[in-house]
């Protein structure tokens, strides 16, 4: 079996809260066949060295390096996050263009390049993640590498009209056609590509569904959607009942029930509509005043972008509002907490949660949507409340599957899933987590390596 090289921009080294499900099946992908994960230490710098940190456990090695703050800033907290993120997402009303912050983007993958291409050998199979990454396959290739290089984008990849918005669009997504075989989360996705490809790329597809790049090169784009480690969780979840936050949250709930939300703060997550939502429900539904409490759980991420530090006051203001106007002296309608909690006490804290609240406004799979669902107790499984712009949804036919912009919808589904009996929670819950068993991280790495390796 050939050496496995994982690239992505944050690399899950040793002695860090690796649980997080993808962190998971990398790892174990790694594990099987010995490998390297190479990517940014998550520092940055006054002035970056170029010097390359390494570490070791067992057969799988890590090399990370710093990056210059102001390549950072271009980087990461620019074209990567204020252009490629919210033109993804399908949010060109909040996508900042700059080239600047283009040339950034590029000359930082161009480095990627550079110190990666001397550690690689003429066998290894390089799988590179990410909308942070885009250009590296093919600057891999002008460096001479002719292995098998393949790419995951995690996030959603919208229609050939968004993308056609970006100025110099082609000059990013062409670099894809340099992959053998490109993945996406959805079926949707991978037609959306198709299709871009067609209208504004040169290329074509051939009869046996493979592309052709202009010039003539082929490769492969297709679906493989994400899944999580469900027997992991499902026994986290069972155990998690005996840590302290889990007990404390439990005792604190008193007879209600609870929602939960967990999602990092970002706008694509629809949190400030889940808000409202949920203020409409509680408009909506005065019969079950009372009975349930929603737990919020958003930590703060990639705060130095303008649009995040909006988002996380625009919240502050909704949740005080809502409390304002709802709570009483004894009960506080909306807990909104932005402090990050361990893989397995979220497991705990899902399964003592009888509605899970997954509502995005774009999303390309979500895997709080089938954590949920996996951390259920058999006896007493709680309901699922997704939203239809979600990957997840695809393959989540039996959760409550609601249209986030419809505020209505999304109370009465919270109404409904909080009295739904128990027959009709555990017939779901069972279609749902023997899909999630089937089909769980470990399926899917394999099946995009296979079908990596030809
Ligand atoms: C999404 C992206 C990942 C990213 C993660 C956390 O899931 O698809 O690539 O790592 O968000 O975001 P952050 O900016 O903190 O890495």
């Amino acid at each position: 079996m050939s050496r496995l090289v994982i690239v992505s921009n944050r690399v899950a080294v040793p002695g860090e809260n690796r649980a997080g499900g993808l962190a998971v099946g990398l790892l174990a992908a790694l594990k099987e066949r010995g490998g390297l994960w190479f990517g940014w230490s998550g520092k940055s710098v006054r002035e970056a060295s170029g010097a390359l940190h390494e570490q070791r456990d067992g057969d799988i090695q890590y090399v990370t390096m710093d990056l210059a703050k102001r390549d950072v800033d271009g980087y990461y907290n620019g074209f990567a996050n204020r252009t490629l993120w919210p033109l993804l997402h399908f949010r060109l009303d909040l996508v900042d263009y700059d080239r600047g912050t283009r040339e950034t983007y590029h000359r930082v993958n161009a480095l990627f390049a550079d110190k990666l291409a001397p550690l690689l050998r003429e066998d290894d199979i390089v799988w590179i993640h990410d909308y942070h990454l885009i250009p590296l396959g093919a600057m891999l290739r002008e460096r001479g590498i002719g292995c098998r290089i393949g790419f995951f984008l995690h996030i959603p990849m919208p229609s050939a009209d968004l993308l056609q918005a970006m100025p110099d669009h082609l000059r990013l997504f062409s670099a894809l056609y340099a992959y053998d075989l490109v993945g996406f989360q959805t079926q949707r996705d991978a037609d959306r590509f198709q299709t871009y490809l067609r209208l504004f790329g040169g290329g074509r597809v051939l009869d046996n569904g493979n592309l052709e790049a202009p010039g003539g090169r082929h490769f492969r784009a297709a679906a493989f959607p994400i899944g999580i480690d469900t027997e992991l969780i499902a026994r986290q979840a069972s155990t998690a009942a005996s840590k302290a936050a889990v007990k404390n949250l439990r005792s604190s709930l008193r007879d209600r029930q609870l929602a939960i939300g967990v999602d990092r703060l970002d706008y694509s997550k629809g949190l400030p509509e889940r808000f409202l939502g949920f203020e409409r429900y509680l408009q909506r539904h005065p019969d079950q005043r009372g009975s349930l409490t929603y737990l919020q759980i958003a930590p703060v991420s990639r705060g130095d972008v303008t649009e995040y530090r909006q988002l996380r006051s625009q919240l502050e203001q909704i949740a005080g509002h809502i409390n304002g106007g709802h709570a009483e002296p004894d009960w506080t309608p909306l807990r909104y907490v932005n402090q990050n909690f361990t893989h397995a006490t979220l497991t705990g804290f899902y399964r003592a949660a009888a509605v899970g609240l997954v509502t995005p406004l774009r999303d390309g799979m979500n895997l709080v949507a089938k954590e949920y669902v996996a951390s259920q107790d058999p006896e007493d499984p709680g309901v699922l409340v997704l939203s239809l712009l979600a990957g997840a949804a695809d393959e989540l036919k039996q959760a409550l599957l609601v249209n986030p912009h419809d505020l209505d919808g999304v109370a009465d589904a919270i109404a409904t899933a909080a009295t739904m009996s128990l027959r009709k929670r555990q017939e779901r819950w069972h279609a749902m987590m023997e899909h999630l068993r089937t089909y769980d991280i470990n399926h899917w790495r394999r099946s995009y390596l296979e079908a990596l390796e030809g």
